[in-house]
């Protein structure tokens, strides 16, 4: 396992949020987290980054406990994330957001931050070009110098994708990528989470509410539910189980599409 939840317990003022969750995530694999509105599911996440600290209960990332550690030095261990609600950096050009999102990456210090040694600007050129290969991966590269705010929705969430994607991660976590899109870059990007996994060998675990596309690109899916899980399995395993549809009545969306 590439990263494993033991018994993680997360509590806000005596409200359980999670309550001894145990998960996993194989190396190079296609996950999706999935559940009701408030099943826990992007503390889930917060809990892995070091946004949330936990209460119980163990984060382990390739051989690396990571629950007392701060976001920034889980980054560099190997996850990279998106965000529920985009959180792009305001007056800064596609390219800038994605070269800000590598500084976990780079060497330079302060001194030579102040003095532009040659080595930094070494350095500052091969992120530039990492940062530019990421844009054209996720296909918007002829957008780079514009103020990224300013995209079209759908191209703001691959600049967060081409972000994450930039600091070299082993595990990406996507919170809701489809939420706002239209079919047609639905099927953009399954194609795109599909190559982020065949090309980069990158594993990634998505949260997503849109089933149709959950059941298309997952190779396993794990269903939170009031905080615990309640099943685990292929999306056939997972769509015909009692409990998952149980959970869903009455939720529209995720019950039409199951
Ligand atoms: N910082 C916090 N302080 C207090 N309660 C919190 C905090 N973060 C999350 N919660 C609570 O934890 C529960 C789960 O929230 P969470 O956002 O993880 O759900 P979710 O599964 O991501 O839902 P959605 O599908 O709507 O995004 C909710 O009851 C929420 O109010
Ligand atoms: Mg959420």
């Amino acid at each position: 396992m590439l990263l494993k939840l033991s018994d993680v317990q997360l509590r806000f003022a005596g409200n359980t949020v999670l309550h001894d969750v145990n998960f996993g995530v194989a190396e190079s694999a296609l996950t999706s987290l999935i559940g009701p509105n408030g099943a826990g599911k992007t503390s889930l996440f917060n809990c892995i980054t070091g946004f949330y600290k936990p209460q119980g209960g163990s984060v382990v990332f390739d051989g690396h406990e990571l629950l007392r550690l701060k976001p920034h030095r889980v980054t560099k261990l190997g996850i990279a994330r998106t965000f529920q609600n985009l959180r792009l950096f305001r007056e800064m050009t596609v390219l800038e957001n994605v070269m800000a999102g590598m500084h976990c990456r780079t060497h330079a210090g302060a001194f030579a931050a102040v003095f532009r040694t040659p080595g930094q600007r070494r350095e500052e050129a091969e992120i530039r070009a990492e940062a530019e290969d990421c844009l054209r991966f996720v296909g918007i590269l002829d957008e780079k110098d514009r103020i990224a705010t300013t995209l079209a929705y759908g191209h703001q969430r691959r600049v967060e994708i081409a972000r994450a994607l930039a600091t070299r991660p082993k595990l990406m976590l996507l919170d809701e990528p489809a939420a706002g899109l239209n079919s047609g870059e639905k099927d953009e990007l399954i194609g795109l989470i599909r190559r982020i996994r065949d090309e980069r060998g990158v594993a990634v675990l998505l949260i997503e509410h849109d089933m149709g596309l959950v059941m298309k690109v997952s190779e396993r899916i794990t269903v939170l539910d009031h905080g615990r899980l309640i099943a685990e399995g292929t999306a056939d395993e997972v769509r015909r189980d009692p409990k998952v549809i149980e959970a869903y009545l009455g939720q529209e969306e995720g019950e039409a599409a199951l």
